[in-house]
Formats: structure tokens, sequence, C-alpha cells
């Protein structure tokens, strides 16, 4: 049953989501998810204690994240009921952004698969409009904030005003679509600075999310540098930067299956490298339940994905998790 409705959504994907014109789509799906109350069906979801993890000192129901990409307080709600152990909000700013023009979003289709090409530039309403409003969600499932800050006082800022809101804060350093968060990873000696202050700032536990793009710099300084500051979480990653001159800045962030073979190395690099001192959330590429089950056994604590949200549609969560469970009977 579930494969057919699985086999029906990507049906649905390939002949008419990514025939429609990128906004439209967008459009489509979200006032979808939006008005069906999707998450009020037990379809979409395991329970199972054996499938739970612990995060930061948080305990996940299960090690799926739904990774960042949504602010609209109704469809965080919506995901909460839709299989994940943990759904992250998009990345907020001090103040509110109207984010890239448009094209700001486009698809590409490779051999691994269906992904996308973004470059949102933080389009959000700021943290004083925000908050009050991701104050009412109900914690079905943790929340993680996500912040992106310019300054350390905007970061400290960040993290006071939403850090009481999320059961996790997650600090992203990665987004390659401004120069905002992204040229941290090119300072690691400022950024070990700023997370120790937003460390003290913080009343929940602190993830920081990296990129791809500096696999060298993120092992030698920034992961490091987060350990020292006393943070424990790390995400390893987020978009890949490319060129994409559809786009309205010529670039973007590529996400989806493309990212997997580097999401892999990058997670048995780090966990060989750092051990038990880190828990270690792999984000990147994620679209089918194998791949979910090698980055767990390449050491990863918990699975963040999106485009695979989108591409591979709301029954991909229960069919990695029945994946799981099945592997994990058949080791036993
Ligand atoms: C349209 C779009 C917007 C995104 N916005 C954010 C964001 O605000 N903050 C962030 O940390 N990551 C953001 N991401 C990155 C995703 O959270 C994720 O790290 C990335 O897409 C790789 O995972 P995936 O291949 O499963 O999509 C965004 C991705 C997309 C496609």
């Amino acid at each position: 049953m579930t494969g057919v409705l699985a086999a029906l959504y990507r049906a649905f994907y390939d002949h008419v989501l990514s025939r429609l014109p990128e906004t439209r789509a967008v459009a489509m799906g979200q006032s979808v998810l939006r008005v069906l109350p999707l998450d009020r069906l037990s379809l979409f979801r395991v329970d199972d204690p054996r499938l739970a993890v612990t995060l930061g000192g948080v305990r996940l129901p299960n090690p799926l994240i739904l990774a960042a990409q949504y602010y609209d307080p109704v469809l965080l709600r919506r995901a909460m009921g839709l299989g994940f152990g943990a759904v992250t909000a998009k990345s907020i700013t001090r103040n509110a952004r109207p984010g890239h023009p448009e094209p700001n979003l486009t698809r590409v289709r490779t051999a691994a698969g269906p992904g996308l090409v973004n470059c949102n530039g933080f389009k959000n309403p700021g943290l004083d409009a925000w908050a009050p409003e991701i104050a009412r969600v109900p914690h079905r499932v943790p929340l993680i904030v996500s912040v992106a800050g310019e300054s350390p006082e905007d970061c400290v800022a960040l993290v006071r005003g939403l850090g009481p809101h999320g059961d996790l804060v997650e600090f992203n350093i990665s987004s390659p679509n401004t120069k905002l968060v992204y040229a941290w990873s090119e300072r690691p000696a400022e950024l070990r600075a700023v997370l120790e202050a937003v460390r003290r700032a913080s009343p929940k536990p602190l993830i920081v999310k990296i990129s791809p793009d500096f696999a060298d710099e993120n092992e030698r300084h920034i992961i490091p540098a987060a350990i020292d500051a006393g943070v424990r979480v790390v995400n390893y990653g987020n978009t890949r930067r490319v060129e994409d001159a559809r786009l309205s800045q010529g670039a973007g962030g590529l996400s989806g299956p493309e990212l997997f073979p580097a999401t892999l190395a990058n997670i048995r690099r780090t966990r060989a490298r750092f051990g038990d001192a880190i828990d270690l959330v792999a984000t990147g590429g994620i679209d089918a339940p194998d791949k979910a089950q090698a980055l767990l056994d390449a050491g990863a604590t918990a699975l963040g994905y999106f485009t695979g949200f989108i591409t591979r549609g709301p029954l991909l969560a229960r069919q990695i998790l029945e994946h799981l469970l099945a592997a994990r009977a058949a080791r036993v």
C-alpha cells in the first residue's frame, strides 16, 4: 500500500509538479499541505520506541529531521505529523528580508535523480514578527529553530529571541546564497568567539550547520572551534554552491541526490576524526531508504532532508523508518 502511494506521488511529481513553472508548483504544493490535514492520518508515521535517538541530549522519536526551509507555522505543524522525529524551521534573520528576486528556484534532473537549485536569500519575516508566531506551534515532535546572523550581536539576539521556542537551536553558517552567513566558514577564529557567545546565550542545545563546500576547513578549524566553544551537535550540511544562469543571482545552492556521495564521505570522515565528541546530523541528498541506512551506518546520529520530501513525497519518511526497522531486525 505504502509503495503504491509513493509510486503515485512520484508519477505526480514527474508528470505534473515538475512540469509547472517553479513558483506555481511551490504555491500548489504548499497550499495542499496547508489545507489538507494530512498530519491527522497515521498513514505517514511509524511509532516505534526502537527508532528513538538522542540529539544534543534531546530525545527524538526517530532519527528523521525535516531540514530547514519552511517558516510558515501551519506548514511546520503539518510536517510534525508526517513521520519526522524533529522539524527544523527556516533560518530567521534579525530583520525581515524580502529574499532574492525571482527566478530564485529551479530544478535539476541528473542521473542521480531530481534536485533543486535555490537562491532564496533568506526570505523571512524577521525575529520580532516571527517569534510570537512560532511560540504558538505545539511541539508534537521537537522543533529546531534556525538562526542566520551576520554580526555577533545579531547572532546573540537571535538565539536569545528564538531559543525559548525551540527544543534545539541551529546556527546556520552555510547557506551559500548571501554573504550573510556563508562567510563565517572563512573566518574560523572569529567564529569560535561567536559560538562561545551564542552558546552562553542559548537556553537550548546548539547545532552548527556547516557547508559541504568547505570540507577541509570544516574538519581542520570549524568543527574543532565548535567543540571548543561547547557545541555538541554538527549538521553536515547545507546546499552546495553552483553557478546557474537561470537564477536571478547567477548562482545558488544545489540540493538533492547529487549531494549524497559527498554527504556520505563527509559523515564517515567526520565520525572517524571526532569520535563521540559530537552528535552528527547527515543532511544532503537523502531520497531513498538505502541512503538513510548508509548514513546511519557511516556514523550519523540523525538524518535531515528537504528535497526528498518534495520529489519523493510525504511517504518517504515512513518508507525509510520501515526500512530501518527491518534492517535492525535482520541484524539481531
Ligand atoms: C528552497 C530551499 C530553502 C532552504 N532554506 C534554508 C534555510 O533557510 N536554512 C538552512 O539552513 N538551510 C536551508 N536550505 C537547505 C536545506 O535545509 C538542506 O540543508 C539542503 O537542501 C540539503 O538537503 P536536501 O538535499 O535533502 O534538500 C534550503 C533548501 C532549499 C531547497
